[in-house]
């Protein structure tokens, strides 16, 4: 079985795909109490917090697969970048839900007031709803009928990364350590990218 074999995305697609649900797995053992596990005293923040993260991690990992494609020549990567931005966008829809449905008990007033009033929340909308075409176009199907479009309109991932990053930083209270350190990622994710469109169109400084 060599990597890029139809045995081989055979067998790994599912197992990313399991690998992608531990992360829900794991909340869904501490929200029941099962295994001795729980959420702590603040489950609805705990499961706010986690989801907002993953859905993060998600969006820097998809950003990671093309550099790295480059890097390494392991063309295979790119047949899981799909699976990956889909899971940010299922984890960022989860901890929209927690935020709208636990916390703020689907109070739309609530909700609106507090996206207008409050700039981080403002961030983390704007990234939320430019997630929603590039979800709902991700099929081969739909990159088909849009061609070049489709990649203008997925670049769009470019700017929902930094949205997210800023409005992970903005909501600190005290600690902007870890913030920083999702930041400084996605600078070098970015930074990766436009030192490639330098290098192609020739410019030099
Ligand atoms: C691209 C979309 C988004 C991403 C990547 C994202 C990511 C994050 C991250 C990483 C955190 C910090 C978690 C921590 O401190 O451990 C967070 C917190 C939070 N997010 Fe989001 N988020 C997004 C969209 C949204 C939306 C649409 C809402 C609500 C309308 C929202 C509401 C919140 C709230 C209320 C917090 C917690 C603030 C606090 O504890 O004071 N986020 N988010």
């Amino acid at each position: 079985m060599t990597p890029g074999s139809k045995a081989f995305y055979r067998l790994t697609k599912p197992l990313v795909f399991l690998l992608c649900l531990l992360p829900l797995s794991m909340l869904s053992l501490q929200a029941f109490e099962l295994a001795d596990m729980s959420l702590g005293t603040n489950p609805v923040e705990k499961l706010l917090h986690e989801f907002g993260r993953w859905g993060l991690k998600f969006l820097l990992l998809t950003l990671t697969v093309t550099p790295l494609r480059r890097w390494t020549g392991w063309n295979w990567l790119l047949r899981f970048r799909r699976m990956l931005g889909l899971y940010a966008f299922f984890y960022i829809v989860l901890h929209f839900l927690t935020y709208a449905v636990l916390d703020q008990g689907l109070e739309f007033a609530l909700i609106i007031e507090d996206v207008i009033k409050r700039p981080y929340i403002t961030l983390g909308m704007i990234g939320f709803v430019l997630l929603i075409p590039l979800a709902v176009t991700s099929t081969r199907g739909m990159m088909r009928r849009l061609g070049k479009r489709w990649v203008k309109l997925h670049r769009l991932v470019y700017v929902i990364a930094i949205l997210g990053a800023w409005h992970f930083y903005w909501q600190v209270k005290l600690d902007t350590l870890e913030a920083l350190v999702y930041a400084m990622v996605l600078a070098a994710l970015l930074a990766v990218r436009l030192d490639r469109l330098k290098s192609l169109s020739g410019f030099r400084h």
